[in-house]
């Protein structure tokens, strides 16, 4: 029997790409999430393309470059509220949606972001 990482199971880089190009546009779009971020979004882009990579058992580009993840730590000087949570994982949702990932494995790339989301609340 041989098990995949869902790295593997999504295609590798071109798909957590693809994901992250979609998500952007969501937050950047929404009311509650697009006053937190920067005007140029690319920068954090790109960490999350690093570090989606790696959570997702792929290379591990985030830790190479900034270290351990501490992923809540890093979020402490933002107000993350559970509505926050929500709308982050909805933007999340629909990109997956955009995809053409299998519906199956878009929920289980939902689930296991879904724990980090409401983990990282902090106000
Ligand atoms: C719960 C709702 C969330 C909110 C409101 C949120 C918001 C933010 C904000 C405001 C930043 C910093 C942008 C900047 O650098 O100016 C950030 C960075 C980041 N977020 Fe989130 N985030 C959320 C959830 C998540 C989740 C679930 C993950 C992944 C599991 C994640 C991964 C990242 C990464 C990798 C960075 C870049 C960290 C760095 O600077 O090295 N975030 N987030």
């Amino acid at each position: 029997m041989s098990y995949q990482t869902i790295y593997e199971a999504a295609g590798g880089a071109p798909a957590i790409r693809e994901i992250v190009d979609r998500f952007y546009p969501k937050v950047q779009a929404h009311p509650l999430l697009a006053p937190l971020f920067p005007e140029d979004i690319r920068p954090v882009q790109e960490k999350q393309y690093e570090f989606l990579t790696q959570f997702f058992g792929g290379p591990s580009l985030y830790s190479d470059k900034h270290g351990h993840p501490m992923m809540r730590g890093r979020h402490l000087a933002f107000p993350v509220t559970t509505e926050r949570a929500e709308a982050w994982l909805d933007c999340m949702r629909r990109a997956l949606e955009e995809t053409s990932l299998p519906p199956e494995l878009q929920e289980i790339i939902l689930n296991r972001l879904s724990g980090p989301a409401h983990h990282f609340v902090n106000s």
